[in-house]
C-alpha cells in the first residue's frame, strides 16, 4: 500500500508521522510543493512485454499527462527481483542526489520508494501501481527499489538532458531505514 513516513532529518529511527490515505498522502504532500495523485494502472501487462507495448498500453493517460504538464517524452523502467543488474541499479540512486529536471513516475505495476529530504524532515512516500509522483527540480532525494525490486514505472520528461543525477555528497541516506528489507 502506498505510504508516506515523515522523520526529522536527525531522527531517522523516530518515525513523526505515517499516512496511508491516498488523499491526506497527497495533502501532505501538496503543502511541500511536492505533486502526488492517484491515476488508474488498469493494463495487466506480460513479464515479456517490451517498453513499446507498455507505453502503447497506457498511450491515453500518458497523451492526457503530457498536455496538462506539458512533459514532452516518456520511456518506461521496469525491475525484476532476479534482473541481474538488480544490485546495481539499485545503487544508482541509493544516494542523495538532485536533477535539474522534475522526477516524475507513473507506477503502473510494483511498488518502490522514494526519500524526499525537505527542510529539516525526510518524507519517504513509498509508491505503488497507481501512484503518480512529481518530485520538483532541485529536490534532494534518493529512491530504493530494494534487494529485490519489482515495479514498471512511465517516466516522462519535459527535458530529458536535464534529467542527470547531481549528487550531493551527503550520506544521510544510509543512515535510513532501507527499502524492502
Ligand atoms: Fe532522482
Amino acid at each position: 500500500m502506498s505510504e508516506l513516513r515523515i522523520f526529522r532529518d536527525d531522527k531517522p529511527g523516530v518515525r513523526e508521522r505515517t499516512l496511508t490515505d491516498g488523499s491526506k498522502i497527497a495533502d501532505a504532500l501538496a503543502a511541500e510543493g511536492i505533486l502526488f495523485e492517484r491515476w488508474k494502472a488498469d493494463v495487466e501487462l506480460a513479464p515479456s512485454d517490451s517498453q513499446d507495448k507498455v507505453l502503447a498500453a497506457y498511450a491515453k493517460p500518458i497523451d492526457k499527462l503530457k498536455r496538462a504538464k506539458g512533459y514532452v517524452t516518456a520511456d518506461v523502467v521496469r525491475m525484476v527481483p532476479d534482473a541481474p543488474n538488480r544490485v546495481e541499479a539499485r545503487q544508482k540512486f541509493l544516494k542523495e542526489h538532485q536533477h535539474a529536471e522534475d522526477e516524475v513516475r507513473f507506477f503502473v505495476e510494483g511498488i518502490g520508494s522514494f526519500y524526499l529530504h525537505l527542510g529539516p524532515r525526510v518524507y519517504q512516500v513509498v509508491c505503488e501501481r497507481n501512484d503518480l509522483i512529481s518530485v520538483p527540480d532541485n529536490t534532494k532525494h534518493w529512491f530504493d527499489m530494494g534487494p529485490a525490486p519489482r515495479f514498471t514505472a512511465i517516466r516522462l520528461f519535459s527535458n530529458p538532458d536535464g534529467w542527470v543525477a547531481k549528487f550531493t555528497g551527503e550520506t544521510i541516506a544510509e543512515s535510513f531505514p532501507p527499502f524492502g528489507e
